[in-house]
């Protein structure tokens, strides 16, 4: 079977600094992947390199037959690639509903003509988005489902980013891009969320995962293989255990030589 996702020397630059640098890397369909690297080292850059944030310098980007390279965001996830942030981007006021269908737009975004006319239509589509929203947030955590009209800002952090996640997953995509889920969660929390996910996925069917994450027992535990960066530039791939063993990675990790 062909590569899901097939990058060619993508390279960013910011001015003098070369975040990404001839980035060469393929993603098999139904693998998780991690993406490690020490700060700094261009893992977020890939992301938002390929999701259309900025646009490659040089290099390309091919998602099954399609290429995709400096495609809008709103393209890319047409195509069916959806991520999550570093940084939480909820918007806490808005209802966990809210948020999800912040996501959902790919299947609701018809325009004022549909919406004013059509309100029966509009009317069956939003109750089919609320019962895929409480749907997926059942699959993530039972009790979150009752709390779909609670503003986001009275769930704690883990809950937010079980929200973020199914905001990705709502509009069903291919190839599933999380930036650091475990950040500002405790390692047991970590743990919690990541054994959701993989629960979600299982039931959801094929799903490639792409994860950035610092935290190493999570890369080790849950990925099938592992891609190393440093300064931009991919230094070590293979299975974590493999990796971690490598003299390249120990020395960019911890300044061993
Ligand atoms: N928008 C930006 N403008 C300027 N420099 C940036 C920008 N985004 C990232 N960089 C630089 O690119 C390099 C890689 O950053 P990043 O991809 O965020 O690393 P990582 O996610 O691996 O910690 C860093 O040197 C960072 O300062
Ligand atoms: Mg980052």
């Amino acid at each position: 079977m062909g590569a899901l996702l097939r990058c060619n020397g993508l390279t960013r630059k910011f001015g003098g600094v070369v975040a990404l640098d001839g980035l060469d890397l393929q993603v098999e369909e139904g693998e998780i992947l991690g993406l490690i690297g020490p700060n700094g080292s261009g893992k977020t850059t890939f992301f938002n390199v390929l999701t259309g944030v900025f646009p490659a310098t040089s290099g390309e980007a091919r998602f099954g037959e399609m290429p995709i390279t400096n495609f809008s965001p709103q393209a890319v996830y047409q195509a069916g690639i959806a991520r999550t942030f570093q940084r939480s981007r909820l918007c806490l006021p808005l209802s966990l509903f809210d948020n999800l269908m912040v996501g959902n737009h790919k299947n609701l975004d018809h325009g004022l003509w549909f919406n004013v006319v059509r309100r029966r239509a509009l009317k069956r589509q939003i109750e089919e988005g609320r019962k895929a929203a409480r749907e997926l947030l059942e699959l993530f955590d039972p009790p979150l489902a009752g709390r779909l009209f609670e503003p986001a800002s009275r769930v704690p952090m883990i809950d937010r980013r079980r929200i973020e996640i199914c905001r990705a997953l709502i509009g069903k995509p291919r190839l599933l891009l999380l930036d650091e889920p475990s950040a500002g969660m405790t390692r047991d929390e970590t743990r919690r969320l990541m054994d959701d996910l993989l629960e979600a996925r299982r039931r959801l069917g094929r799903l490639t995962i792409v994860l950035i994450e610092h935290e190493m027992s999570v890369i080790e535990r849950v990925t099938d293989r592992c891609v190393v960066l440093n300064y931009g530039k991919k230094i070590a791939e293979g299975a974590y255990r493999q990796v971690a063993e490598d003299p390249l990675v120990r020395q960019a990790y911890l300044g061993l030589s």
